[in-house]
């Protein structure tokens, strides 16, 4: 089973973010996660646009943009301007998650709804057609370095079946506390798409630590 590596520079050194980037994508890794936070949707400020734009002109790995923010309507098209290939916004702070979505993959980007860890399935029943990917919180979102919260595989695995029983072309994709130690019973679940930051970029080599990951998550380690 191949896997889709997204590194999250929330963990990254970033006075030296161009270097920690080239690593990561000397490790091999398919896409670079970038964690947008409000202070209101989570209780943490990170990263906006000016970041995404300075990665565009450092990399051509596609960038992934995750919206943890209140009022996505209002910004997630800045994102797509910015350089952003992949759009996450919440389901729990989307009004209108349709109709953004749809904006979204006209303008040519993918689009993923990501779920809290508390959020039940149910409340994306209707996006299923929608958006390109689910992406599934496996720790509460704001903060990199948290503890992988064991509960979500059986969430991971039944919305895995939903999508198979639908017919459905949509991807898996798990957010938080991802390392070697989970990387393969998340795969095993159903998830394509592992989003890791400190797993990556906590560690002393960003290339090796993220073929580590990738053997892990492909049950060769
Ligand atoms: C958490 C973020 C994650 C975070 C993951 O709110 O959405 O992308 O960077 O970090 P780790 O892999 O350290 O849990
Ligand atoms: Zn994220």
């Amino acid at each position: 089973m191949t896997v889709s590596l997204s590194a999250s520079i929330l963990s990254a050194d970033l006075s030296n973010l161009r270097e920690e980037v080239a690593r990561a994508q000397e490790g091999g890794v398919d896409s670079i996660h970038v964690d947008v936070m409000d202070g209101h949707f989570v209780p943490n400020l990170s990263f906006g646009l000016p970041v995404v734009r300075a990665l565009r002109r450092t990399t051509d790995l596609p960038i992934e943009a995750h919206l943890m923010i209140e009022l996505p309507e209002r910004y997630a098209d800045r994102f797509v301007e910015a350089g952003a290939d992949v759009i996450y916004f919440h389901v729990e702070s989307a009004s209108r998650p349709i109709s953004l979505s749809t904006s979204l993959r006209s303008a040519g980007v993918k689009v993923g709804v990501a779920l809290n860890p508390g959020t039940p399935l149910s409340t994306i029943e209707e996006l299923l057609d929608s958006v390109d990917r689910i992406l599934v919180m496996t720790v509460e979102p704001g903060f990199g370095g948290q503890r992988f919260i064991e509960g979500t595989l059986r969430k991971i695995s039944k919305l895995r079946r939903l999508i198979e029983n639908g017919g459905l072309n949509l991807e898996i994709a798990v957010d938080g506390g991802i390392n070697c130690s989970n990387a393969s019973k998340v795969v095993e679940a159903g998830a394509a798409v592992l989003i890791a930051g400190s797993a990556i970029f906590g560690r002393e080599d960003p290339a090796e630590a993220a073929r580590l990951l990738r053997s892990c998550a492909e049950g060769r380690a």
